[in-house]
């Protein structure tokens, strides 16, 4: 979907990942929450809440880099604490970031302790200025798995748990978006990843205001 305040054309298109085959079926969901379409994609990038928030150690293996509309990134997550899990093992997996524009972010992870590889899409609609429309959708497919059939019933199982995973961790953020407050010069801790930065990319995707007034965003 596009929408340009002056009702301008696209001058952008969303690439889709190259088609590839042995992917199930995908799985999306879609959901109504209280974020902004820019706090939700600053989450990819903010190193520094993955940890007390999702529980996740983060080693970065590529630095954020801001291309025209195009921001991309790759970091290995490893699970902080309880259960040895093989989704978070020192081994996997590596996850690869495109956010294009403020609505739309593709992780791609490929986890190979067990043979997968994960498609994930994150689509964020603004509906109000305090409320979005989150799609996430997971497909996945079993390359490392040699049995045809048996890989095609695993992609066609497997994302149902893991869009429910996703959905338990987007929950974790919730009462960060729902509270926080928008700070044009927010003082950074160590660890907060490329924030300024990212800021600095996002103000492409805005209009001035006539009047040179920009609306309110959340009340203080
Ligand atoms: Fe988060």
């Amino acid at each position: 979907m596009w929408w340009h305040a002056r009702g301008e054309p696209p001058s952008w298109e969303v690439t889709a990942p190259p088609a590839a085959e042995g992917f199930g079926p995908v799985r999306c969901v879609v959901r109504t929450i209280v974020a902004h379409p820019q706090g939700f994609m600053e989450n990819v990038i903010d190193t520094g809440h993955f940890t007390p928030i999702h529980r996740l150690g983060v080693r970065m293996v590529e630095e954020p880099r801001f291309d025209g509309p195009r921001m991309t990134s790759a970091y290995r997550l490893t699970r902080v604490g309880g259960k040895k899990n093989p989704l978070f093992s020192s081994s996997a997996p590596v996850m690869r970031a495109t956010v294009q524009g403020l609505g739309v972010f593709i992780a791609e992870t490929t986890v190979p302790a067990v043979g997968m590889e994960m498609r994930a899409w994150f689509c964020v609609v603004p509906l109000d200025p305090v409320r979005i429309e989150l799609r996430p959708a997971v497909a996945v497919r079993f390359a490392g798995v040699r049995h045809r059939g048996t890989a095609r019933a695993l992609a066609a199982l497997v994302p149902g748990p893991l869009a429910w995973f996703s959905t338990f961790e987007t929950n974790r953020d919730l009462p960060i978006w729902a509270h926080n407050t928008y700070l044009e010069h927010p003082r950074l801790a160590q660890g907060d990843g490329p924030i300024t930065k990212y800021r600095r990319w996002a103000r492409q995707f805005y209009s001035d205001w006539p009047s040179g007034r920009q609306p309110a965003r959340r009340p203080a």
